[in-house]
């Protein structure tokens, strides 16, 4: 009897069969499939107790990464191009090299209780366990594409932003579920956010309420989020916004509601220069600091639960990655006021 499941040797013939079209270029539709089968062969080979066991120490991968991003780890591995010792990696980041790198189990039994220890000590093996980093031996680490990715600016920040405050939030979200008798959450100023970090402040005044928290949560907005494909790509601007306008008259053509420090209308903008008015709201602090608009993109502060104050004449008002943390009929309420 083989021990290979049918399952995953009928993955594994898939695979196969798509072989030929991912050699002959970038599609990303075929590799978006293959993907998806090599996630599922990875399933169906595994033991189901092993990947139960791996989903529970799993959140400690993030926040490796965090604690790396903050130490500068990934941009010292990216500048020296080739591998680096822990000592150096230590040396050069202040940090303890056994932080760093060096290898004690981190379960030890001590009067039948299991103990934790030295999960610190794995920073980086826990890293090289997931492909973050390459382990090339001798307590020897070498960045790898990944690596790369994980330094960009934008996704640093989303690293130190999303693990302290969703994160931190999301931690508590068990607790609060069971003490509310596991009901939504729908008040904006009593949720998990609310719960985790003793507010009544929204989210998002919890955010503007801490410098660094807000700069972080903008430039990880900027940053394309990897996989997200950008509306501009897909959308059919040129038909159904561009043309039928009238940029001398219309007040304007396209309205970003909550649109952060503008990313998506800056780049609707390089795409597609002067075709008409382009308008960036989102609440007072953001748009305070926007750094330098182009011409033809005006910041307009604004928040999208009292009147839109340039509905009028607008072709288009977009809402991009607004999350809902109040009731169904405060969104409905705010739709009505907005397009
Ligand atoms: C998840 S971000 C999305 C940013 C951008 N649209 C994007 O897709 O990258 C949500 C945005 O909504 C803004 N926002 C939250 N509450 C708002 C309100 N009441 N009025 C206007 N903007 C608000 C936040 O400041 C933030 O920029």
């Amino acid at each position: 009897m083989s021990l290979i499941p049918a399952q995953a040797v009928a993955i594994i013939a898939k695979l196969q069969a798509i072989a030929p079209e991912l050699e002959d270029g970038d599609d990303v539709m075929i590799r978006n499939e293959a993907l998806q089968l090599s996630r599922q062969l990875t399933t169906s080979l595994s033991r189901p107790e092993d990947v139960a066991a791996e989903l529970i120490f799993s959140p400690f991968i993030p926040i490796a990464a965090k604690v790396c991003v903050e130490m500068n780890l990934f941009e010292l591995l990216i500048k020296r191009g080739t591998a680096v010792t822990s000592d150096e990696l230590a040396e050069q980041s202040g940090a303890e090299e056994l932080l760093i790198s060096i290898y004690t189990p981190p379960l030890i039994p001590t009067w039948g209780v299991v103990k934790l220890t030295n999960f610190q000590a794995r920073l980086l093996r826990a890293l090289a366990s997931v492909g973050l980093v390459a382990d090339v031996g001798n307590r020897t680490w070498q960045a790898t594409p990944v690596t790369q990715a994980l330094a960009v600016e934008g996704v640093a920040a989303g690293l130190r932003m999303i693990e302290e405050m969703v994160m931190g939030a999301a931690i508590k979200a068990p607790k609060y579920l069971r003490e509310t008798g596991y009901r939504c959450p729908t008040n904006p100023n009593d949720g998990f956010m609310q719960y985790a970090f003793q507010t009544k402040l929204s989210s998002f005044e919890l955010f503007h309420s801490i410098p660094w928290v807000m700069r972080d949560f903008n430039t990880f907005m900027g940053n394309s989020m990897g996989a997200r494909q950008i509306w501009l790509d897909w959308y059919p601007m040129q038909e159904r916004l561009i043309d039928g306008s009238d940029p001398a008259n219309d007040p304007a053509l396209l309205v970003d509601i909550g649109g952060g420090w503008g990313h998506d209308i800056m780049a609707f903008n390089n795409k597609y220069p002067n075709k008409g008015k382009l308008i960036l709201q989102d609440l007072p602090g953001v748009i305070k600091d926007c750094q330098s608009l182009p011409s033809g993109v005006e910041g307009l502060a604004y928040d999208f639960f009292t009147e839109q104050p340039v509905l009028e004449g607008i072709f288009i008002t977009m809402f991009c990655m607004i999350v809902p943390e109040t009731e169904a009929s405060a969104y409905v309420s705010m739709l009505d006021l907005t397009t």
